[in-house]
C-alpha cells in the first residue's frame, strides 16, 4: 500500500509536470525526475528542463535514445539558444545496447571562400573580435545533417514526429527561467550591435527580461517547419539556405549555397582505451577531446589516485602535472584527422604516456614553459556549449555535445529563419603562437583551410564495465570540457562518489598555457592552495566551470541521472 501511494504521489507530480505545459513547473521534484533522478526504464538528461520533457515523452511514446536524441536537439535549438542550435555543430557517441559503439562527427566546417589568413591584416596580426562575431566567424553549420543522418540510421519514430515538440515550443512559446531572463539581458547589446533588423531577433525586448516571461519564436518555427516537411533540403537548399546566404551577404560572411549544399556530416571510429576495469570510449578528431581524455586516464593509471583522495594536495598536483602535458601535445599534434596525420596510436601508446609520466615531479610543479609537446617517434602515420545524455527502456545511450561556441555564438540572427549562427572560426588557430578566446594555442595541425573543420574539445564520452554500459557523461566549458569529464569520471570511480555527487563537486582546471590551475570558488581548501603554492602552483580562482550532465547504471541496473546544479539543467527518469 504504502509503495502504491509513494508511485501514485510521484506519477501524479509527473503528469503534472508534462501537462503544466507552458507553466512555470520547471522544478518540481520526484524521485524519477530533478537534478538528481532514479529510474530503471530510461533517463533523459540535458540542460534545459522543457527539452528534458521532450525526451522523456518520445522515450514514453516507444521511441528509442536516438529518436530522444533528435527531439532533444530540435528542442534545445528552441528553449536553449546560448547553446542550442540549428547553426551549429557537434558530436554524438552512440551505444547500442548489444555493444556496437558509433560515433558522428556533425561539427561545423570553414567555408570553400575561407583562407589560413582571414582573420589576419596585412601586418600580419590577428584582427581583434573578426573570428569571434558577426558574420564571418561562422563555419557552415552541421547540427542538421548529423540529426538526419543519426536518426536515418538508427531512429524508429517518424521525423516529423520529432520535430513537433520543438515546433510547438517556438511558435506557442515557453516560460524563460531566471538564468535565461539575466542572460538575454546581458547580451542585448551584442544582438542591436550584430543585427541589422532588430525587429526579427527574438531576444530583443523593449523592457527587461524577467523570469516567467514568454518567449515565442515564429521564425525558427517556421525553419523547423521546413526541415520536417523537406528533410535536410529544409536547411541546407531553398528558403533557409537563401535565407542564411542573404545574412551572409549583409555582413562579410562568405557561407555559400555550395557550402551548404555541400556539407556532410562523418561516421569516425571512436577512441578508446582502458582505464583500470573500465573501457572509454570518446570522440576521434576534429574533437580534441577523446584523446586528450584517455590520455589523462592512462597517465592517472600510474598513481594511486583514489589512496591520495579527491581534493588533496597530491592528487591536485598529479592531475595539473597531466593536464599540462596533454594540452601541450594537443596544441601540437591535433587537428581534423581528415587534413592533418593526427598521430592518435603514438599519443596513446603505453610506452610514451609512461615517459610523459616520468617526466612528472612529485614535489614540485613543472613550469609550462619548460613543457614542450614531445617528439612522437614513429609517427607512420563558454565557453557555451551543453551536453545531453540519454539511455532508452532497452539499454541503447547516446552521449552528445553541441555548441555554436560562445554563448549565442556569432550573436548573428538569420534574418527571416530566427537561429543563431554559430563563430566556430575562433576554434582554428588564425596565428600560430595567439591564443583563442579559451587561451588555446595552435599551430598547423589546426590552421584553417576551407572545408575543414576546426579542433574542439568536446568530449561526449560512454564507459563500459565488464562489457555492459556504465556512465553517459560529457560537459559544455570550452577548453575545460576535457578536464571536468576527467574529474567527474576519477570521483565516480577512484572517490566512490555517485553519480549526483560527482557532478556537484567543485572543479578545477589546468590547460598547459596560461599557466594557472583555475578553481571554481570552495574548489581547493586553505591548507592545500597554500601548500600547491609552495610546490610553485599559481592558482586563480573563476566562475563555474562546465555543466557536466550524465549517466551512471547503478549496480542493480538502475539509472541515476545526474543534472549539474550549475544551470538549469533537468535529469527526467522513466519508471
Ligand atoms: N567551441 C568549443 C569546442 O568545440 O571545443
Amino acid at each position: 500500500m504504502k509503495i502504491f501511494l509513494k508511485t501514485s504521489v510521484s506519477m501524479l507530480l509527473i503528469m503534472c509536470f508534462i501537462s503544466c505545459g507552458n507553466s512555470r513547473s520547471f522544478f518540481i521534484k520526484t524521485a524519477s525526475s530533478g537534478k538528481s533522478a532514479v529510474s530503471r526504464n530510461g533517463m533523459v538528461v540535458s540542460a534545459h528542463p522543457e527539452a528534458t520533457k521532450v525526451g522523456y515523452e518520445i522515450l514514453k511514446n516507444g521511441g528509442n535514445a536516438i529518436d530522444a536524441m533528435v527531439g532533444v536537439h530540435f528542442a534545445l535549438a528552441v528553449v536553449y539558444p546560448s547553446a542550442g542550435n540549428l547553426g551549429g555543430g557537434g558530436f554524438m557517441m552512440y551505444r547500442e545496447n548489444n555493444g556496437n559503439i558509433f560515433s558522428l562527427d556533425f561539427r561545423e566546417k570553414a567555408p570553400q571562400n575561407a583562407y589560413e589568413k582571414m582573420y589576419l591584416d596585412e601586418e600580419g596580426n590577428v584582427i581583434d573580435g573578426q573570428s569571434l562575431s558577426g558574420q564571418k566567424a561562422s563555419g557552415v553549420p552541421g547540427s542538421v545533417d548529423g540529426m538526419l543522418k543519426a536518426h536515418e540510421k538508427f531512429g524508429s519514430l517518424p521525423l516529423p514526429s520529432l520535430l513537433i515538440p520543438a515546433i510547438k515550443l517556438a511558435e506557442k512559446g515557453f516560460h524563460i527561467t531566471s538564468k535565461q531572463a539575466r542572460n538575454y539581458n546581458h547580451y542585448k547589446n551584442d544582438f542591436v550591435k550584430y543585427n541589422q533588423y532588430l525587429g526579427s531577433v527574438p531576444l530583443i525586448k523593449e523592457w527587461n527580461w524577467k523570469e516567467g516571461d514568454l518567449l515565442v519564436q515564429k521564425d525558427l518555427a517556421k525553419t523547423l517547419k521546413r526541415i520536417k516537411e523537406n528533410g535536410r533540403a529544409g536547411f541546407y537548399e531553398g528558403k533557409t539556405a537563401e535565407l542564411i546566404v542573404a545574412e551572409m551577404k549583409a555582413g562579410n560572411g562568405i557561407i555559400n549555397y555550395e557550402d551548404l549544399k555541400n556539407y556532410s556530416s562523418t561516421w569516425r571510429k571512436p577512441v578508446t582505451g582502458n582505464y583500470k576495469d573500465y573501457k572509454v570510449y570518446s570522440m576521434a578528431p576534429s574533437s580534441s577531446g577523446g584523446i586528450a581524455l584517455i590520455q589523462l586516464l592512462k597517465m592517472a593509471e600510474h598513481f594511486p589516485v583514489s589512496e591520495f583522495g579527491s581534493k588533496s594536495t597530491k592528487t591536485i598536483h598529479i592531475m595539473t602535472e597531466m593536464e599540462r602535458r596533454v594540452y601541450a601535445d594537443r596544441a601540437e599534434h591535433l587537428g581534423d584527422s581528415d587534413f592533418w596525420d593526427v598521430p592518435i596510436n603514438e599519443l596513446l601508446d603505453d610506452e610514451y604516456i609512461a615517459q610523459r609520466v616520468e617526466q612528472i615531479n612529485l614535489t614540485a610543479a613543472t613550469s609550462s614553459k619548460e613543457v614542450r609537446a614531445m617528439e612522437l617517434e614513429n609517427i607512420v602515420e563558454s565557453e557555451e556549449t551543453t551536453h545531453y545524455s540519454i539511455i532508452d527502456g532497452k539499454g541503447n545511450a547516446v552521449s552528445l555535445t553541441t555548441t555554436i561556441n560562445s554563448p549565442y555564438g556569432s550573436k548573428v540572427f538569420v534574418q527571416g529563419a530566427g537561429f543563431l549562427l554559430n563563430n566556430e572560426m575562433d576554434d582554428f588557430s588564425s596565428k600560430p603562437g595567439v591564443p583563442n578566446k579559451y587561451g588555446l594555442l595552435g599551430g598547423a595541425a589546426n590552421s584553417i583551410q576551407p572545408g575543414k573543420r576546426m579542433l574542439s574539445a568536446m568530449t561526449p564520452t560512454i564507459l563500459e564495465k565488464d562489457g555492459e554500459l556504465f556512465m553517459v557523461v560529457g560537459t559544455p566549458g570550452g577548453s575545460t570540457i576535457i578536464t571536468s569529464v576527467f574529474q567527474t569520471i576519477l570521483n565516480v570511480i577512484d572517490h566512490g562518489m555517485d553519480m549526483t555527487g560527482a557532478v556537484s563537486e567543485k572543479r578545477f582546471h589546468h590547460q598547459w598555457k596560461p599557466d594557472f590551475i583555475y578553481m571554481e570558488e570552495g574548489a581547493i581548501q586553505e591548507p592545500v592552495l597554500k601548500e600547491l603554492m609552495k610546490m610553485g602552483h599559481k592558482i586563480k580562482g573563476r566562475g563555474s566551470i562546465g555543466r557536466v550532465d550524465a549517466i551512471l547504471v547503478r549496480p542493480d541496473g538502475s539509472y541515476e541521472g545526474a543534472a549539474d546544479p550549475r544551470g538549469d539543467e533537468w535529469a527526467m527518469g522513466i519508471e
